[in-house]
């Protein structure tokens, strides 16, 4: 019985296998068949590797820290069909604007197990927040904290509140994806004062129930000691606050941020090694600054539903420069995956039918956007293709459809579900019609 090869067992959807004609399988289907119905590009999300992750997070941090709770960070893929896994597993959600709120809305997501985050939340969306029943609104800038308080003394509600404060520590991962350190629009800085200044200022805030601190580091990340090294600065923070404003740090939610394997060749730490050097570092943390230790959040987009999603691509025009490079494009590209053109992101590609046959040869995987910076995958080994062939590429479902374009007007791809043999419609693939739709002549 053919099967996947290790590493990408590790990277391929928990449901992933090889069936009898040697193609690879998603929860029970073949990627060709979902391609023939479907159409191409195509993203596949495999319903059991969304309750895996969602499990294994639940049960890591519990298993390590009992008082803790799972937040999804629903910028990674936002769609109302994962909002309801999201929820039936137990966990809560963030969102970081109004339109994220809507689609959380659209799945009836529970109200007191939503975070509302963000670096510039508006006047209409703070009060859409506070209209369906937010239960944090994690603040970021003092225009903020004013404008919650204002609009929240509207509605007469007490809102409660995290404040968002920046550690100045460096996770080192893509500068594109480093929020913690000094120079970063997002948070309070410890280091220049403006977090206490921004306690200060909340605490007296009638209309504002602080609940705690929050702070993200970045994303991927690889490394375990950024964490704790954050962890114990923010929670001295703390207790400076608690003796100059009171602070409460009944809550503490040290981001998210937790790596995914896109390569075989480099694989995260296990969740349950995160979940170890975060609740040693909030308890040890929390004895040394004489802290009730408090309820635990953790915010994991990435890591709950990349392995789940698989991209899939035709291949058209081949293209063999001799002694330099053989191009092979695919009907896809940026418009559906910028991460490669943005982040350098690696990215694993299979052909699913015979996905180990030889003979092999090195290519590059380009879209079909006008432009040099557009491509899939550099360099990657693969057996011979040909026009027609299909490609895939898995560890695709965090932050690939969610940044998506119309660039070159094309229509941003269908999104399918599979869970025991059956695949159902998630998003449907845009339509010219919908192009046009917003246009006026
Ligand atoms: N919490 C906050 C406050 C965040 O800003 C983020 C991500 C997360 C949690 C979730 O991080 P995750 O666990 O997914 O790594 N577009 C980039 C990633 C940007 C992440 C922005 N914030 C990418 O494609 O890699």
């Amino acid at each position: 019985m053919p099967q996947l090869s290790e590493t990408d067992q590790e990277i391929f959807p928990v449901s992933a296998g090889i069936d009898d004609d040697g193609e690879i399988t998603i929860g029970g289907c073949a990627v060709s068949e979902l391609a023939d119905e479907f159409g191409t590009p195509l993203y596949i999300y495999d319903e059991d590797t969304i309750r895996h992750m969602c499990r294994l997070f639940t049960r890591g941090f519990k298993d390590a820290y009992e008082r803790s709770h799972i937040e999804y960070s629903s910028k990674a893929f936002a769609n109302p069909a994962l909002a309801k896994i999201i929820a039936d597993e137990g966990l809560h959600m963030d969102v970081v604007t109004g339109g994220e709120l809507v689609f959380a809305k659209a799945a009836n997501f529970p109200a007191e197990r939503l975070n509302f985050h963000g670096n510039n939340k508006d006047r209409e969306e703070l009060a859409e927040a506070i209209d369906y029943g937010t239960g944090r609104i994690t603040l970021d800038s003092f225009h903020e904290i004013g404008l919650l308080n204002e609009v929240a003394g509207e509605k007469g509600v007490r809102q409660k509140v995290l404040l968002r404060v920046s550690p100045s520590v460096d996770p080192h991962t893509h500068l594109l994806t480093t929020t913690g350190v000094l120079d970063s629009k997002f948070g309070f800085s410890i280091e220049t004062g403006a977090a206490a200044d921004a306690v200060e200022q909340a605490m007296a805030a009638p209309n504002l129930e602080v609940m705690g601190l929050h702070f993200h580091l970045g994303s991927p990340i690889f490394e375990l000691e950024p964490y704790s090294q954050a962890i114990d600065y923010v929670l001295k923070f703390a207790a400076e606050m608690r003796e100059a404003h009171a602070l409460p740090l009944t809550e503490f939610n040290p981001g998210g941020g937790f790596a995914v394997g896109y390569v075989g060749e480099e694989l995260p730490p296990p969740i349950s090694a995160y979940a170890e050097e975060i609740s040693v570092a909030v308890r040890s943390g929390c004895d040394r600054y004489g802290l009730e230790e408090p309820l635990l959040t953790v915010e994991p987009g990435r890591s709950i539903v990349a392995r789940a999603g698989v991209a899939v691509y035709q291949v058209g025009g081949i293209k063999r420069i001799p002694n330099v490079r053989v191009y092979v494009s695919v009907d896809g590209g940026m418009g559906d995956n910028i991460r490669p053109a943005l982040y350098s992101s690696e990215y694993t590609v299979r052909r699913p039918q015979q996905p180990y046959a030889s003979p092999t040869e090195k290519v590059t995987v380009v879209g079909k956007y006008c432009e040099s910076g557009d491509y899939i995958a550099k360099d990657v080994e693969l057996p011979v293709l040909k026009s027609g062939d299909l490609l895939c590429t898995p560890t695709s479902g965090a932050y690939s459809v969610p940044m998506a374009s119309n660039y070159n007007m094309t229509t941003r791809p269908a999104i399918v579900m599979v869970k025991d043999s059956t695949a159902r419609l998630i998003r449907r693939r845009e339509t010219y019609e919908d192009l046009l739709a917003t246009s006026l002549v």
